[in-house]
């Protein structure tokens, strides 16, 4: 008799599992009557206490029946029918699935194989010495970790270690009931969508938006309405007459563009909010990498209305794959909020969120900010220096006061030009990306967002060599420095990205 162990697990369980894959496939019909189990035993080269103990588990399933000083036999059961493969459903089985099958994350993929520099802008820095240190408050944090479902926004301590670490480095006056520790950003917008928008709501998104809340939302089935941007953020004069029901905004450093919203800008932003009754949700992603001047505190800061819903994340200040970051929300959404996350998950992970109070509160957190600045600083310094010395007359770069990526503007590139650089580039093993699929509407300059943490100085040295090579292979000829100081959208008048540098 044929029987196929798989190899997997004690022999006594792969035998068993071989036989009843034979009953259930109609290879061993109802009434076939097996070896004895000395004869099975010898055949496969088992002992018969395998055989034995394999037989009585199935005995026991009911596929087998044993008849005293008869044998065993296969018991009655029905053949199952061969497994069918479900098909791929064609139509999307709700409008939320059909929008979410919609969103293309393609051009935001990590740059894949044969690819040596990757300018991703997701890319996160890799400090060994910070992979250690966590790794020693994880195993700390897992010994004492309370087994029990957690309070579901978030751990006590933690709540506590955000507020005092947000009031000294944000300005952010909170209290551990305001914090809700969620697993980052995009978890904090799909709640927040959840709590505040029905579908078909208006919510407002900077233009360019950050391509994470623009997907959460879309999927959500919110309305986008594009709120244009110029070197000073958001045009609050331009903010439309009704209302949208949320606002999101990135004041510290725009994403992408690297713009820093201005105190009026931001004042007015509040002004609007509060005449309006509706809410801002103030991402403040990577803040703590300013390299001109000290950041500037959180938009919340000065919000005396409670009208701002402030987003933090741990993906910037330490790496995307922890997913954690954190809301501190406005007194009147507190109780939704908790019910919400509640919910969604009963709680974030509790051992992450121990580890990362104690991260906090000894201290280690910041101290690896402070040496993370010192390494991206560095890394921006020779992107800079780089771009000047291998491009300077193509490029005009903005953005690049703070956070982890420059975006530069090619001179006398469209966006055909632009995808033939990428396009060169990737044969050359570097991976590039350009500016235009983060807008709603085309933009009419062409340029690329150039992700710096994830490479070394070497890398970046390196890397910034080639990519003046393939900007001078795919330049016009002739170019001229343009006038305007960034991108400016499809028919908007604003005045597009922050004042570039001219390189
Ligand atoms: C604008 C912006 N917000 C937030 C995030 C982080 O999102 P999450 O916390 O979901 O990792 C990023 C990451 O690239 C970002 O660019």
């Amino acid at each position: 008799m044929q029987v196929d162990m798989d190899g997997r697990g004690p022999r006594h369980a792969q035998l068993a599992r071989a036989l009843r894959t034979a009953i259930l496939g109609g290879r061993l019909r109802a009434g076939a009557r097996l070896p004895a189990t000395r004869n099975m035993a010898s055949q496969l080269n088992l002992s018969r206490n395998t055989v034995l103990s394999a037989y009585e588990q199935l005995r026991v399933e009911g596929y087998l029946r044993a008849r005293v000083g008869s044998g065993t036999y296969v018991a009655d059961v029905a053949a199952a029918k061969p497994r069918r493969q479900s098909p791929l459903a064609t139509e999307p089985p709700t409008r939320y699935a059909a929008r979410a099958r919609s969103v293309d994350f393609r051009p935001f993929k990590r740059g894949g194989e044969g690819i040596r520099w990757d300018m991703q802008v997701g890319e996160p820095m890799t400090d060994p010495a910070l992979f250690t240190a966590w790794r020693r408050a994880l195993a700390r944090a897992a010994l004492y970790a309370d087994p029990r479902y957690p309070d579901a926004t978030g751990l006590p301590a933690l709540r506590e270690a955000l507020c005092d670490y947000l009031g000294r480095r944000r300005g952010v006056d909170a209290e551990p009931a305001d914090v809700v520790v969620v697993s980052g950003t995009q978890q904090a917008i799909g709640l927040t969508a959840r709590v505040l928008l029905e579908e078909g709501d208006a919510a407002g998104v900077e233009e360019p938006p950050y391509f994470g809340i623009r997907a959460a939302l879309w999927a959500h089935g919110a309305r986008l309405i594009p709120l244009v941007t110029d070197t000073a953020g958001l045009i609050t004069d331009r903010l439309p007459k009704r209302a949208p029901r949320i606002i999101c905004v990135t004041p510290a450093n725009q994403f992408p563009s690297g713009v820093v919203m201005s105190l009026p800008r931001r004042q007015a932003l509040l002004r609007y909010a509060s005449a309006n009754r509706c809410w801002i949700v103030e991402d403040d992603y990577d803040s703590e990498f300013r390299y001109d001047s000290e950041p500037l505190p959180a938009l919340r800061s000065i919000d005396r209305d409670d009208r701002v819903i402030y987003v933090g994340t741990f993906s910037k200040t330490l790496f995307p794959a922890l997913r954690l970051g954190y809301l501190v929300v406005p007194r009147a959404l507190r109780r939704d909020f908790g019910a919400a996350k509640r919910i969604h998950d009963f709680g974030t992970p509790v051992i992450e969120q121990a580890a990362m109070a104690q991260f906090i509160a000894d201290g280690s957190f910041e101290r690896h900010i402070r040496k993370a600045s010192a390494t991206l600083r560095a890394r921006r310094e020779l992107m800079l220096e780089g771009l000047r010395a291998h491009a300077g007359e193509h490029v005009e770069v903005s953005g690049s006061h703070a956070g982890m990526h420059l975006a530069v503007w090619l001179r006398g590139f469209d966006q055909d030009r632009c995808q033939a650089l990428v396009d060169v580039a990737r044969a050359k093993g570097l991976a590039l990306y350009p500016i235009a699929p983060h807008y709603l509407a085309a933009p009419r300059r062409a340029g690329l967002l150039l992700g710096y943490a994830g490479l070394s100085v070497r890398e970046l040295e390196a890397a910034m060599q080639v990519l003046g090579e393939c900007i001078r292979e795919t330049a016009p000829r002739v170019t001229r420095p343009t006038q305007s100081p960034g991108p400016e959208s499809g028919g908007s008048r604003g005045r597009g990205a922050s004042a570039p540098r001219r390189l």
